[in-house]
């Protein structure tokens, strides 16, 4: 039996069963959308899009190996110029981190950076959502694999018996891995799918539960003291031992890349599903992923909603989807769910012992029960069609009008630039091409230059 025919896994496109592409290859293909899929490092790339994903990731990679390395070329300026001893001393640190750090993400990351989408494949055809990047979560790499205490709070949290599984589990955005290796190692489950759409963390993940080891250096900012300034660490998975000292197969958890909002798995084929600090972080409504995710599990199969509830991020949450516990509560009620617990502690969130600041969280668990199936909601696209499709007329949308007057003048301000000119005299220009005081010509150009300078640089120092 070749691994698809094993595992549930179907077409992002259209949930048809899935093939390998040649036997042993680990890619796999949908015959009816005639599309292949490719594995990463063994790690079936699930995407509907998966050239257009694969494009955006290598070029999330370029930008955040340009922002280490532009870091690092700060650090080689000052270290030629004269500088205090201590000083020295710790923008060396900083200096040998980085460079470690950077070979050793690429070493990590190798198996992605080696692939080539094909050419042309349109990226706007599958957005990964702005907020998701390399270091969206980079230190959750260091709270999972280096420091224990807040691992053992969260899975005891979750999971306090040591019950066992009998059937599937999927942990949605799993992350770098450790509460789904934890459970994995408390329930023993007959199988278990770990989820992410970040490759970094999906990968490092995979050399966690294969038992590997990986040393990064952890750069706190700003660091507790001075001997906090870069601190190595070796990043390695506990002994996987169960409770009767047997060790616990690792091939029973399956990796997969792809998006929590269209899971590449059939329908009703999960007895448990868990969320980790997930739907905080996801900019859909909640009672969208509810009906979306009760797909996934059977009657009677349990949901674990951990973490907190909303991450405000202004971008995508309002008033309107702030949601509280007893809202949560009830709209997990009018998904075709029961709710069986609810509890909730406060707990140390990336207290890392390097770090001159602590942060607490109240973290929520919601135990539900699925009782009915619903209708999927329809997939949803991140972008307008006329973003999507070159060829539509765009519509006159009030937020783009916003943006006009501020464009203008920005653009006309900029093309006064002469070398010569000053502030005072493009005002003195703008002021008479439009009709307005000098005064508030030069207010606003001043505000445009400095938040111009701000958003690019984050101050011009
Ligand atoms: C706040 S982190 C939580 C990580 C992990 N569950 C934990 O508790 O440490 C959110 C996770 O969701 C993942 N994620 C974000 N959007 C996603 C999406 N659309 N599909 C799958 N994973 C996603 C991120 O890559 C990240 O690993």
């Amino acid at each position: 039996m070749t691994i698809a025919e094993k595992l549930p896994l179907v077409c992002p496109r259209c949930r048809s069963g899935l093939s390998e592409s040649n036997a042993g290859s680990f890619d796999y293909k949908c015959e009816k959308c005639k599309v292949s899929y490719p594995a990463i490092d063994g790690v079936p790339w699930l995407f509907r899009y998966p050239d257009a994903v694969l494009a955006q990731w290598l070029s999330r990679w370029q930008q955040f190996r340009a922002q280490l390395s532009a870091r690092s070329s700060k650090l080689d300026q000052y270290l030629k110029s004269e500088l205090l001893a201590p000083t020295r001393v710790r923008l060396t640190q900083i200096q040998v981190a980085l460079a470690h750090n950077i070979a050793t993400l690429e070493s990590i990351l190798h198996p992605l950076l080696d692939r080539t989408p094909a050419d042309g494949s349109n990226h706007l055809l599958e957005k990964v959502s702005w907020t998701q990047h390399f270091d969206s979560y980079f230190n959750n790499i260091f709270r999972d694999w280096g420091i224990i205490d807040e691992n053992l709070a969260s899975v005891n949290f979750v999971a306090p018996e040591s019950q066992k599984i009998e059937g599937s589990v999927l942990i949605l955005g799993s992350g770098a891995g450790r509460l789904a290796f934890d459970l994995q190692q408390r329930w023993q489950p007959e199988v278990m799918y770990s989820l992410d759409i970040n490759p970094l963390l999906m990968l490092l993940q995979m050399q966690m539960f294969s038992g590997k080891s990986v040393e990064l250096y952890e750069l706190p900012r700003p660091p507790r003291d001075a001997e906090h300034v870069a601190v190595k660490r070796i990043l390695k998975a506990p002994a996987m031992r169960s409770q009767n000292n047997a060790l616990v197969p690792t091939q029973r958890a399956w990796h997969l890349l792809a998006d929590a909002r269209n899971v590449p798995l059939r329908d009703h084929c999960i007895d448990v599903l868990v969320t980790p600090w997930l739907i905080d972080i996801m900019p859909d409504r909640f009672d969208i992923l509810a009906r979306r995710w009760n797909r996934l599990l059977k009657i009677g199969g349990e949901w674990l909603i951990f973490g907190p509830l909303s991450y405000n991020t202004s971008s995508f949450h309002n008033d309107l989807t702030s949601l509280t516990e007893t809202e949560i509560a009830a709209t997990l009620e009018s998904c075709g769910f029961q709710v069986s617990e609810v509890k909730s502690n406060r707990l140390p969130y990336l207290s890392s012992d390097a770090h001159s600041q602590k942060r607490e969280e109240t973290v929520w668990l919601f135990r539900v029960k699925k009782i009915r199936h619903e209708k999927e909601p329809p997939a949803e696209n991140v972008l307008p069609e006329w973003i999507m499709h070159a060829d539509r007329p765009i519509p006159v949308e009030p937020f783009l009008m916003d943006q006009l007057g501020t464009a203008r003048l920005q653009a006309e301000a900029i093309s006064l630039i002469n070398g010569q000119n000053s502030l005072q005299t493009i005002s003195m220009q703008l002021a008479a091409r439009y009709g307005v005081p000098q005064n508030i010509a030069l207010t606003s150009i001043q505000n445009l230059f400095s938040s111009l300078i701000e958003t690019r640089f984050g101050s011009f120092r």
